[in-house]
């Protein structure tokens, strides 16, 4: 077989103990304390022995919802490492595995981000990205004091605003601008760094920022909504969609959309990554596989998966009873893409509620699978192939045994047929993706922004 032209990116999205609610139960499990540094190193470590291309760390700044806490209480949800913290920690134990964290747009302000994510590109010497989130739940409104969640569109205006406020800020230093020449007492040439004096409809800020242009000169942006607008953010902004898609055909209708977008922007659509999230139960047989997916669904209490269905929906179903059938239900001011992909997928199955729910406790819309090591890797071959995918993030069901599986069994298979690297070709992740170092905003253009007077 001749060697396919371009390769797969493979992403690891890590959840405290795995992505699978039952996961923390699971025997083959270690019993994991998710507070714990090591069992995260231990997981970004395998990442980067499988050649994978991103840790990837997600996050929401609030509780699920208080008001199932008895259902959340069978997870292990609660007890989250705030993730830049964690990946400026796992920077120091990996070497070449890009390190991507979720932040909210909604819930901070550009100049914390753009300075947070700046130190991490400095520790990890060019591996860090940030995945760009609005925030869909009023349990995070709640701890940011508001009562309700921001409205989805002016949540996305808001945005499209923060990340031009981050992207300038990073440029706000040129590379090069610290010369640390001694003998003239100039640390750094004033006239390679820039003031912004952004006045936006959201944002005021004047920078410059108080730390040197990014290695990767921007980290990587990777943006997770399939709404719309988040489309049109991601479209027009980010590196990498990673997003959720559960079928083949929804994943290309996905796929097409989104370099087409990107193109509309006059974007390079190679240049937009797009990449869904997969969860994979890999065994040595069929029927090993599926027995062990089984006995994992087996792990999560009834009322879990109707309350994590009534969270995704954005809806209350106390009324209903689990051998109904879906009721209508109005679009969510929450996650819509998410949203409309499960009800697409109850109507289109015919599902009842608690077929439903057992299915969404799972992978919520992205794609689950159980199967061998070929069985896996045929089907990420045909995906990638088929024009679904530029690559793929693993949600590993239960660790560290879901990933070890994945890296051991399935990434050699995928590797010998030419589709996925043998190892790193780069030292930045933006050159591990083939992505070009962003031009510096000032320097392409000299009429922006100014040289800082906060000195003077
Ligand atoms: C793979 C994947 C990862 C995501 N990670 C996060 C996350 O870490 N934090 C978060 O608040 N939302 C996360 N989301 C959800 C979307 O970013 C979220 O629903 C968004 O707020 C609005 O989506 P929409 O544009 O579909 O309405 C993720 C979604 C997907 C598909």
């Amino acid at each position: 077989m001749s060697l396919p032209d371009r390769r797969m990116i493979l992403a690891t999205f890590i959840h405290n103990s795995g992505a699978h609610p039952g996961g923390w139960r699971y025997p083959g499990a270690a019993s994991v304390d998710q507070h714990d540094f090591q069992h995260y190193a231990r997981i970004a470590q395998t990442a980067e022995r499988g050649k994978m291309h991103v840790y990837f760390s997600g996050d929401s700044q609030g509780y699920p919802h208080i008001s199932g806490k008895d259902a959340f209480s069978a997870t292990d949800y609660a007890g989250k490492l705030e993730p830049t913290t964690l990946l400026a920690a796992l920077a120091t134990v990996t070497r070449h595995i890009g390190l991507v964290a979720t932040a909210s747009t909604t819930y901070n302000e550009p100049y914390a981000i753009a300075r947070r994510f700046a130190s991490i590109d400095h520790i990890s010497g060019g591996r860090a990205g940030w995945n760009v989130v609005t925030s869909a739940s009023d349990s995070e409104a709640r701890n940011f004091g508001r009562d309700l969640n921001m409205d989805h569109d002016a949540r996305y205006a808001r945005a499209e605003e923060f990340v031009d406020v981050v992207r300038n800020l990073w440029d706000s230093w040129e590379d090069g601008a610290v010369i640390r020449d001694q003998a003239s007492a100039r640390y750094f040439d004033p006239a390679r760094v820039h003031q912004l004096d952004h006045q936006g409809q959201h944002f005021k800020v004047a920078g410059p920022l108080n730390i040197g242009r990014p290695p990767q000169g921007h980290p990587i942006i990777v943006q997770a909504g399939g709404s719309g607008p988040g489309r049109d953010l991601a479209a027009r902004t980010a590196d990498m969609i990673f997003t959720a898609a559960n079928s083949l055909d929804a994943a290309k209708t996905f796929y097409t959309d989104m370099k087409q977008r990107a193109a509309d922007f006059g974007r390079d659509p190679a240049k937009l990554l797009v990449i869904p999230s997969v969860q994979l139960m890999v065994r040595a047989t069929e029927a090993e596989a599926k027995r062990a997916d089984a006995e994992l669904l087996d792990l999560v209490p009834e009322a879990l998966a109707l309350r994590t269905l009534q969270l995704q929906l954005g809806t209350d179903l106390s009324t209903c009873s689990p051998n109904d059938r879906l009721p209508d239900i109005a679009l969510t001011n929450g996650g819509q893409w998410v949203q409309q992909q499960i009800i697409k997928m109850a109507r289109d199955e015919d599902l009842t509620i608690g077929q439903l729910a057992r299915r969404v406790v799972v992978s919520r819309a992205s794609f689950s699978r159980s199967g061998t090591p070929e069985q896996i890797a045929d089907l990420l071959e045909n995906w990638f192939r088929e024009g679904g995918a530029d690559g793929f993030s693993l949600s590993p069901n239960y660790l560290p045994g879901g990933l070890e599986d994945f890296v051991d069994q399935v990434i050699p298979i995928l590797q010998k047929r030419g589709l996925f690297r043998t190892d790193y070709e780069g030292a930045t992740l933006r050159e591990n993706l083939g992505l070009e170092k962003p031009a510096n905003a000032f320097v392409a253009d000299p009429t922006l922004g100014r040289e800082p007077t906060i000195w003077a």
